[in-house]
């Protein structure tokens, strides 16, 4: 496995590939993307990962500055799951100039976790643009826990006549249901303990629409109360079609419900798609 920090030595270098399979990351790397890399070694023979912690989709209070940095054992754990290049850029690698030409992601940015993160989504769509003209893949591999990056950035690549297949790997969870994310370990150990009820709580929102319940806005008003007396600081829960990502039509049998939420000063998602 080869570490490349720079964008000329990555043209060079994958230049005689064919078949490049691609899985975009920003390090502190967990079984979840291990599992995307497997997806990826399954599709091309030439696996690339690239860790690169994008302030663009940073807000100014958020945690870029803390969020963990894991590159030796990120390499070590990438090797064993095989893959091939391990793309490192600096910011200024990236970003040598300031970024005025940005992507605009559709209006579905705005809502869910762009309500919360306004910008966030516009500075996913730009890094994963300049990321995907660099490495210039074939597949593309993306965690289905983060549902709206994945959604955005299919549609984007639709968007923008992108030559690149779109693959999605499913939610890895730790044995106590809670989904897998660099940012579990900001939790301290009560916050630990109760993490997992938000994965809990989605899954009661599954049981109550194959239950047979329709009134979506008062199930969430409910299950954001619930969490709240928990001492969960509630960004949204929100039961939305899986196709769109909009509100469910009346006949909507695909659907998806997601849910962010704080505890203490960690922002959890997740999100399970289901079907009427
Ligand atoms: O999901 C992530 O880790 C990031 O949002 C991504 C897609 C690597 C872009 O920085």
């Amino acid at each position: 496995m080869e570490v490349i920090g720079t964008i000329e030595a990555l043209r060079q270098r994958l230049a005689r590939e064919r078949a490049i399979a691609f899985v975009p990351t920003m390090g502190n790397l967990h079984a979840g993307h291990l599992q995307l890399v497997e997806i990826a070694r399954q599709r091309a023979s030439c696996v690339v990962v690239s860790i690169f912690v994008n302030p663009l989709q940073f807000g100014a209070n958020e945690d870029l500055a803390s969020y963990p940095r894991t590159l030796e054992q990120d390499c070590v754990n990438l090797e064993a799951a095989g893959a091939d290049i391990v793309f490192t850029p600096s910011v200024s690698e990236m970003y040598p100039v300031p970024q005025h030409v940005l992507v605009e992601p559709s209006p579905i940015a705005n809502a869910l976790c762009g309500a919360a993160r306004p910008g966030h989504f516009r500075g996913v769509a730009t890094v994963v643009l300049k990321l995907f003209n660099m490495v210039q893949p074939q597949v593309a591999i993306f965690g289905k826990k983060d549902f709206q990056q994945l959604f955005i950035l299919r549609d984007m690549v639709q968007q923008l006549n992108l030559p690149i297949a779109i693959l999605a790997g499913e939610t890895v969870r730790e044995t106590d249901g809670l989904a897998m994310s660099s940012r579990n370990s900001y939790l301290k150990p009560a916050e630990r303990m109760e993490a997992p009820r938000l994965y809990r709580a989605l899954l009661q929102v599954v049981q109550a629409a194959k239950g047979g319940r329709r009134d979506f806005d008062a199930i969430e008003a409910q299950t954001a109360q619930y969490l709240t007396q928990l001492g969960w600081i509630v960004d949204y829960i929100s039961v939305r079609s899986a196709t769109t990502l909009l509100r469910p039509a009346p006949d909507e049998q695909s659907l998806v419900v997601l849910g962010a939420a704080r505890l203490g000063k960690t922002r959890l998602i997740d999100n399970i798609e289901f079907a009427l």
